[in-house]
């Protein structure tokens, strides 16, 4: 049997779609190995969020060239973000590449890799995406999965390449992700986090129109306190009362949000085309405190972005300040293409943009030590998933209904079960505790 190794980077939305690649390519007779040197196919999964993240496939691809010449029959194909970004010009630049596959043509795959075919590109043009993806999906893990509930952006933040890769905004029918829900519930998933770029703008478009937590409530319906639900990542402007209420009130959905700010300053938020300034966003959070104390709050944050200054920095810094955020991603800004900050003028140097990043991340350090302090003491809900876990056989690992990871001492425990932890210290990244039942 064919072997593939898949290599994937990127977010969920690409964990997601390495996992419809498997399904597809275990239905055409592939088995998965890790080893390239024995695969027969390997294809990269690839994010073209970051200039650095394009960087990385470049130069993992240009190792390839000489498996190539060595394997006889050995085909190499890129898929995901990159793909549709660059299509054609890939093949040019790369001769022993076989295929180019953007995010919503997976399933040109099988096409492109029978015998005699002649090297392809299947990409869309961004109008041309087309939903749902009919592709099965081989799931890695036996306790969370991902479900897409809606793919594409229509927002177009300057700075952002998504828009151009994954297209225009469409919502998947509520009826075809109750029963992906039901079948994972059936199977024995004990989470599901809904994906979407903006996951809650979900179902606008829809006819008839549903609302985004209308159907977090027919899922809650559905999968009651079995199952956590998750969703990521929301859009500060779509945050409603009745979000904030539904994270209080429904038992599956878990006290947790990953709100993007991107900026504190409302004149960066504006060059950002964000759609809100900073009072809105901290309105944003102080309803989701207000209606659901518990939450933990994470968010992305961008240094760097064209004409930023030393005063609009601070004012990202006086935002962490004030949220006290639970965590965050913080990128320097890189410009990419097709994006309208591309072509802005005052782009900033790496040094500043380095400079600014590790000030932002010393600041995250204390916000994210300081709120996982406060669960010391506190006996919480742990999911015990081994994913998560360190190389370490003491150590049991899960992670909390507010998505904290939780390291833990007790007696053999069973992987997809709940288990009561009282936590006893933090650490920025993590809690630790025993087991209490
Ligand atoms: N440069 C740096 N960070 C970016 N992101 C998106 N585009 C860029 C870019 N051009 C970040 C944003 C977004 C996250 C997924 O990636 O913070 O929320
Ligand atoms: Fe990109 Fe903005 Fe859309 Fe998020 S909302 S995917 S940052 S364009």
């Amino acid at each position: 049997m064919p072997k593939l190794k898949l290599i994937t980077y990127g977010c969920q939305a690409n964990d997601l779609d390495s996992e419809r690649i498997t399904g597809l390519l275990l239905r055409e007779g592939f088995t998965l190995t890790e080893q390239e040197e024995e695969a027969d196919l390997i294809v990269l999964n690839t994010c073209a969020i970051r200039e650095k993240a394009e960087h990385k496939v470049y130069s993992r691809l240009g190792s390839f060239q000489a498996l190539k010449r060595q394997r006889a029959g050995l085909k190499i194909g890129i898929c995901g973000c990159v793909a549709q970004q660059e299509g054609q010009a890939l093949l040019n630049r790369f001769p022993y590449l076989d295929f180019v596959v953007g995010p919503g043509q997976l399933t040109a795959i099988p096409t492109l890799l029978q015998a005699g075919a002649a090297r392809g590109v299947a990409t869309a043009r961004a109008a041309g995406y087309s939903y749902p993806v009919d592709a099965p999906v081989q799931r890695r893990s036996g306790i969370r999965a991902w479900v897409s509930i809606m793919e594409g952006c229509d927002r177009f933040c300057t700075f952002c390449v998504v828009p151009f890769t994954r297209g225009r905004e469409r919502s998947r029918p509520p009826q075809a992700i109750i029963e992906e829900i039901r079948e994972l519930k059936r199977q024995g998933y004990r989470e599901v986090t809904l994906l979407g770029q903006t996951v809650n703008s979900y179902g606008r478009k829809l006819t008839p129109p549903i609302s985004f937590v209308e159907l977090l409530r027919h899922i809650d319906q559905l999968v009651g306190d079995y199952m956590r639900v998750r969703f990521t990542s929301p859009h500060p402007s779509d945050v409603t009362d009745e979000l904030a209420a539904a994270i209080a009130e429904l038992p599956s959905l878990c006290e947790q949000i990953h709100l993007p700010v991107q900026s504190g300053s409302d004149r960066i938020l504006h060059q950002m085309k964000r759609g809100y300034n900073r009072e809105e966003y901290l309105e944003k959070v102080a309803l989701l405190r207000a209606k659901a104390p518990d939450i933990a709050i994470t968010t992305d944050i961008i240094v760097g972005f064209p004409g930023e200054t030393e005063e609009d920095f601070q004012a990202t810094l006086d935002l962490m300040q004030e949220v006290g955020f639970d965590g965050a991603f913080i990128f320097k800004y890189s410009p990419r293409p097709h994006t309208e900050a591309e072509g802005m003028p005052d782009q900033l140097s790496e040094e500043v943009k380095g400079r600014w990043l590790e000030h932002a991340l010393r600041l995250l350090n204390q916000s994210s030590l300081e709120r996982n302090r406060a669960y010391i003491g506190r006996t919480v809900e742990v999911l015990v998933n081994r994913e998560d876990a360190k190389v370490d056989t003491v150590r049991h690992t899960g992670r909390t209904r507010q998505n904290k990871i939780v390291h833990f001492r007790g007696d053999e425990v069973v992987d997809g079960s709940m288990v009561q932890v009282a936590i006893t210290e933090a650490t920025p990244l993590y809690l630790q505790g025993e087991i209490v039942c």
